[in-house]
């Protein structure tokens, strides 16, 4: 039986949809954990009671140094969604896209859930992975974790400055949060992650001027360079995705990790976006190229050795998910708008008409 649109839209109850903390600030510390999810349906009980639990898991250890800034976001990739929740679904989720062009491939790994923990103080980051690895390690299988850091003046291990022209104040929620145009998951937004592995030797190899004509940024000061002097093929403008004369912008919070001593330096790619067409559009730029053989130089030096895309759930829905609950509170775009006390969540207007999450439309 699939969710009831009628009893939905009559509803009485008006709940605010709270987003999980995509809009976080940049923080010096994070760990980027994916992983998948077991078979049989005894990992997706687990799962879903863990969903309901996951806010307060949070609020517990954020509580321990409120100054640490502890934020974490939970994604989860398409296959899982059907398996957890069935319908309705995401409009837009669906796996990551692999692409291969010429030596260049934007890898599809496997990956059913993401948690992306962020703190001013990496023991946080640390004590919240455990602590999400207690309760649900024996219905996940890891698939990856990186610690990344945060690293001189926010560079990335290019030496380049990262994360500028990400948007600001209130073009963050036009950018990454779900609106009408999907009512039932407004409040959440789609995340792509892609692991890269860096080549520095040869990278540190060519000139300066020869890296910034790659990024489109000089490498010192971070100044966009002038058109005039910018290849098409420079990582900013193969990035720029303009639809009706509008800019259309994502947010990043890329890290720095590796490990010196086994040669491994990398930057983990970690883009959000209300739709997967705009960082799919990007990736296609950089990987094909824009025209075909236009391609992002960076990959010439930078290998993409994991991929995956998620849907991150508003907190609101989290919070309602539970094992033998079988109606979710619904909440109708005509709601009154209120303030948060919490700086974690950021309020949005919006519709949670979801029917059953229970037994009705697993794919099991
Ligand atoms: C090896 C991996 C990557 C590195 C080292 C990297 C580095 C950078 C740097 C240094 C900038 C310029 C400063 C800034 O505006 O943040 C930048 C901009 C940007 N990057 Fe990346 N990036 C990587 C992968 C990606 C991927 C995979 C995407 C999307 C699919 C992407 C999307 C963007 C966007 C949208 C901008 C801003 C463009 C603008 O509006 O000027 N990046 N990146």
């Amino acid at each position: 039986m699939g969710p009831d649109p009628e009893s939905a839209r009559d509803t009485p109850n008006r709940l605010p949809v709270l987003a999980q903390a995509v809009s976080a600030p940049l923080t010096r510390a994070a760990i980027f954990l994916v992983a998948t999810l077991n078979p049989g349906c005894g990992a997706c009980v687990t799962l879903r009671s863990f969903c309901s639990d996951f806010p307060k898991l949070l609020r517990a250890i954020e509580f321990r140094d409120l100054e640490g800034g502890l934020t974490c976001v939970m994604g989860v990739g398409s296959e899982a969604w059907d398996r957890l929740f069935g319908l309705p679904r995401p409009a837009e989720l669906h796996p990551f896209r692999e692409i291969h062009a010429g030596e260049r491939h934007a890898a599809s790994t496997p990956g059913d859930l993401l948690f992306h923990i962020r703190a001013k103080r990496i023991d946080l980051c640390f004590e919240m992975a455990t602590q999400i690895m207690a309760r649900i390690g024996s219905a996940v299988s890891p698939a990856d974790e990186v610690q990344g850091f945060r690293y001189f003046d926010d560079r990335d291990l290019l030496g380049f400055v990262d994360g500028t022209e990400n948007p600001r104040g209130e073009a963050v929620t036009a950018a990454v949060l779900i609106g009408d145009e999907d009512a039932c998951f407004s409040g959440g937004s789609y995340v792509i992650v892609q692991k890269y592995l860096h080549n520095l030797e040869a990278w540190n190899a060519l000139s300066t001027e020869m890296q910034e004509r790659i990024i489109g940024r000089t490498k010192l000061s971070d100044i966009e360079l002038d058109d005039s002097i910018k290849p098409t093929s420079a990582h900013n403008a193969l990035t720029t995705i303009v639809e009706g004369g509008r800019e259309i912008k994502i947010l990043r919070d890329n890290m720095p990790f590796g490990c010196p001593s086994q040669g491994e330096f990398g930057t983990y790619f970690i883009g959000y976006s209300r739709s997967p067409r705009t960082i799919e559009q990007m990736l296609e730029n950089m990987f094909v190229g824009k025209p075909a053989g236009n391609y992002d130089r960076i990959l010439d030096f930078s290998r993409a050795v994991t991929g995956s895309l998620f849907f991150v759930p508003s907190a609101t829905f989290l919070e309602c998910v539970a094992e033998g609950q079988s109606k979710v509170p619904e909440t109708s775009s005509s709601s009154t708008i209120e303030e948060n006390s919490s700086p974690a969540l950021s309020l949005l207007d919006g519709s949670l008409r979801i029917g059953s999450l229970k037994g009705e439309t697993h794919h099991e």
